[in-house]
């Protein structure tokens, strides 16, 4: 083993690098910043997860801070990338392509040997077709799709990781953030780079018996850095990629005045002992009809009354149905809603992952609601190891 990076080096203690951000703010925070600058990370995933979606938000998310940056296709064209791009509503202005689709000839058996020459670190000519491009615009960010391309082309595995090695020595002594993608077509479970790389993020997609598809990202590692474990939801949106980080409700502990809140009806503030405790989670139980959403409402509009926040979720009820019956209770808090101060939010939770309706949950509790009503039973429950086991795989081409 030759040179060695600084930062791997046992004993040597080199200052926490900067973070770069990754172009979605649920990744930033679940990386506890972004992406440590200027070390090599690798994001793998079955075709069809969102790599290249994520890359390029990297890299538009350097242009839009001024760096130069370089995307290295292996897989799709400049024009399929341009059309991805489009289609979210992103200009790649600014981003450098450089189309690197292996020739059939560079393929076949017998020219195998003529593409590498060894050198002190083993690059192949493809490779140094690439640094010289890199040499050239200097970029601080650079994205590799797809390393499966690079892994046909290296053919044996030793020279494939000497391959890999050598890029990640390469980029060692540069200011430069490098994403390898990996859509993990050619091994299954490659842990050769996944040791190589600073960091690793898996991206995953599947299929539940019912709505749409759910996606996670799980962070698999990051070198000398903490970041948030775990499975994290995330949806690929027209202009983006929307990551919610994993609620931890420690994070989210704040002080606040304990006392009891009211409905506003006497007689039931009476019943329940002058109300309901402020910070505990009540459940509301009985069959259809027997006023469950009506009672929840009062709660709503008393703490709106107040000048408090409050905060509804439906998920059998439509909005307005809600708020004409509520109307029709003699409690029309269509005004409250109006003046932002009760928040009522239809939920279709075949639609929704848990992640983004604990983060839309959040999202409401940050005005400081008084008050949150989720229908419990019916409540998007997190899915439970059995149910992501018995997923059925999605079969999308990239
Ligand atoms: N404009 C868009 N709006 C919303 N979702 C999109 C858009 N473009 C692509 N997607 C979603 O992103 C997925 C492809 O992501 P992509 O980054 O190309 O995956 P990978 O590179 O891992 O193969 C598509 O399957 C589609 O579900
Ligand atoms: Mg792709």
């Amino acid at each position: 083993m030759k040179k060695k990076n600084l930062a791997d080096r046992p004993g040597v203690k080199s200052p926490a690098p900067a973070r770069l951000a990754t172009g979605s703010i649920g990744l930033d925070s679940i990386l506890e910043g972004g992406f440590p600058a200027n070390r090599l990370y690798l994001v793998e995933g079955d075709p069809g997860t969102g790599k290249t979606t994520l890359a390029l938000k990297f890299l538009l998310a350097g242009v839009a801070a001024g760096e130069p940056v370089l995307y290295v296709t292996l897989s799709e064209t400049k024009e399929e990338l341009l059309a991805v791009a489009d289609s979210h509503g992103w200009s790649l202005d600014g981003v450098n392509i450089y189309e690197l689709i292996p020739s059939e000839e560079s393929l076949k058996t017998e020219t195998q040997n003529t593409i590498f020459h060894p050198s002190e670190v083993e690059l192949g000519e493809t490779t140094s077709a690439v640094l010289e491009e890199v040499e050239r615009i200097q970029p601080s960010r650079v994205v590799f799709d797809s390393l499966s391309e690079m892994r046909l082309l290296a053919r044996d595995p030793l020279r494939y990781r000497r391959q890999i090695l050598g890029l990640k020595q390469y980029f060692a002594g540069r200011q430069c953030t490098v994403l390898l993608l990996d859509d993990r077509t050619s091994t299954v479970g490659d842990l050769q780079v996944q040791s190589i790389a600073h960091g690793v993020i898996e991206l995953e997609h599947m299929a539940l018996e019912y709505g749409a598809e759910r996606r996670r990202l799980r962070v698999v590692k990051l070198r000398g850095s903490r970041y948030r474990g775990g499975y994290h939801d995330f949806n690929i949106e027209t202009g983006g990629v929307a990551v919610y980080p994993r609620l931890v409700a420690a994070v989210h502990h704040r002080e606040f005045a304990r006392e009891a809140v009211t409905s506003g009806v006497k007689e039931l503030d009476a019943l329940l002992g002058g109300g309901l405790d402020r910070g505990t989670s009540t459940l509301m139980l009985g069959p259809a009809g027997s006023g469950k959403s009506s009672i929840a409402a009062q709660f709503a509009a008393a703490a709106a009354d107040r000048g408090e926040h409050a905060a509804s979720f439906l998920f059998d009820e439509g909005r307005d149905t809600y708020l004409t019956r509520t109307a029709g209770l003699g409690k029309d808090i269509r005004g409250q809603v109006e003046a932002g101060r009760l928040s009522v939010q239809q939920v279709d939770p075949a639609e929704l992952s848990p992640g983004e309706f604990a983060h839309r949950v959040s999202r409401s509790s940050r005005s400081a609601p008084a008050f949150t009503r989720t229908p419990s039973a019916r409540c998007a429950s997190r899915p439970t190891a059995s149910r992501w086991a018995n997923r059925s795989p999605i079969s999308t081409a990239s």
